[in-house]
């Protein structure tokens, strides 16, 4: 059919063949009935085998300590951001720690990962490469060399006899994923996939292999800018929306271990519409630059962009400035970046965005040693936010002497030395906060 009878979009139907049943499994299945009983979980013994250090301090933080075997671990981003060079680098040091390591590519030959091989450092010992995307060859040496981490790079160009659609279709991509799955639980062997994004942001197809994999980790940035972020989003072994930054280099990606230095340089001093405000990623704190430009506008429609956070947020906060403490910003073009090119989408930068809006639309700079946290109501109230203390341990960290944070969570904040903290209720507060530092 051309058109979905459902949706009535036209081109979205895929093809996907009925797998053929096998005679007579329904004889085995009954005679296998009687022999399964449910466990207690109590009694379930489990193998308390180590999680294995990649020996990059970033993925295994992200990966709740360090690589679990026989777990399937998929690894997305857009095409060049550098996937392919973190797990050599994975490798590389997995390698260099006595571990058997296979490097599945399907996109490059070997003479193409050794001239990156040989960007991102020494390889004298011994990683297995293999080029090939026959998912039953894959499997044969597998069962054949037995190793314990396998890289396949990527999922996409890999595919099985037993389904007809090309590699890359939804189908292969499912049919090769449980493949891993089993060569991963079977043989209790670590599998990392990498999987590229399609244009609507997800590994190929609507969330097909997220469902099946034990953790989802992607890789994001800028590709014209040198840091990376790899954030996790699944993740059946640890916490999730950790995050790990990367800069890329000409010898292949190094760790970048304090990220809010890192995210706050180049910052400008004193000018309007400018503020740092902080955001959780996980465990951590990361300090951000929150900028805006707010200028008049002769427009009918107001222009209004966002880059590094969410756009309906930033349009919610300019209704409530609107309503809340009456700025007439239905009248501006309003532009909102969070520098560095970092996605940043917890609630608590609210009260950063706030600010830093507030201070472009009265041109007057916020005070450079504050930062900002906090949520923002919808009638203009201040909410309270989580882990408030680690936030301002990390502004004292990073020399920054004020904070603004919501009034209701400053119970919760031991004093720290050297830190005023300004407690705000509602944005009107903030407004007001911002007109003082201008006398
Ligand atoms: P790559 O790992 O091939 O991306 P992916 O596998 O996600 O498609 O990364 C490619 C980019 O990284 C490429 O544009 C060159 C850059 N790069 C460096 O800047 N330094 C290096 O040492 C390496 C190996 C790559
Ligand atoms: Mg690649």
């Amino acid at each position: 059919m051309g058109q979905c009878p459902g949706c009535r979009e036209w081109n979205t139907f895929a093809e996907e063949p009925a797998p053929a049943k096998k005679a007579g499994s329904s004889v085995k299945t009954a005679v296998r009935i009687s022999s399964i009983e449910p466990t207690r979980l109590s009694q379930v013994s489990v193998d308390e085998r180590q999680r294995v250090s990649s020996g990059i301090t970033e993925l295994d933080r992200v990966l709740g300590g360090g690589i679990v075997p026989g777990s399937l671990v998929l690894v997305g981003g857009d095409p060049g951001i550098g996937k392919s060079t973190l797990l050599l680098q994975v490798c590389h040091n997995l390698v260099r720690n006595g571990n058997n390591v296979l490097y599945i590519s399907g996109e490059e030959s070997a003479q193409q990962i050794k001239l990156r091989a040989q960007r991102v450092g020494d390889f004298k010992d011994d990683l297995m490469v293999l080029c090939e995307t026959n998912l039953e060859i894959i499997r044969a040496v597998l069962e054949k060399s037995k190793p314990d981490i396998v890289v396949i790079d990527s999922i996409q160009t890999m595919y099985s006899e037993n389904v007809s659609s090309a590699p890359g279709s939804v189908s292969q991509v499912r049919e090769s994923t449980g493949v891993f799955m089993q060569i991963a639980k079977g043989m209790g062997i670590s599998v990392f996939l990498v999987g590229h994004v399609t244009k609507e942001g997800v590994v190929a197809g609507p969330r097909v292999l997220e469902h099946m994999v034990d953790t989802v980790l992607y890789f994001e940035g800028d590709r014209h800018a040198a840091y990376r972020i790899l954030r996790g989003v699944k993740n059946r072994f640890g916490s999730t929306n950790e995050i790990g930054v990367f800069e890329m280099r000409d010898t292949g990606l190094v760790e970048v271990e304090n990220p809010s230095e890192y995210m706050l340089s180049g910052k400008p001093e004193n000018a309007s519409g400018s503020v740092v405000a902080c955001s959780m990623e996980g465990t951590r704190p990361v300090l951000i630059e929150i900028q805006a430009l707010v200028c008049q506008t002769n427009l009918p429609m107001p222009r209004r962009t966002t880059a590094g956070t969410d756009f309906n947020r930033v349009n919610l906060l300019l209704a409530v400035l609107e309503k809340r403490a009456g700025l007439h910003l239905s009248s501006c073009d309003v532009y909102v970046n969070i520098a560095g090119g970092i996605k940043m989408t917890e609630p608590a930068i609210d009260l950063g965005l706030i600010l830093a809006l507030v201070s472009s639309y009265k041109d007057i700079a916020v005070d450079e040693k504050a930062i900002a946290f906090g949520e923002v109501g919808l009638s203009g109230e201040i909410r309270a936010v989580n882990m408030a203390q680690q936030r301002v341990q990390e502004a004292k960290k990073l020399g920054f002497t004020t904070v603004l944070m919501p009034e209701v969570s400053r119970k919760s904040v031991e004093k720290i030395e050297g830190i005023r903290i300004i407690g705000l209720k509602t944005v009107r507060e903030a407004v007001t906060c911002i007109m003082q530092h201008q006398s």
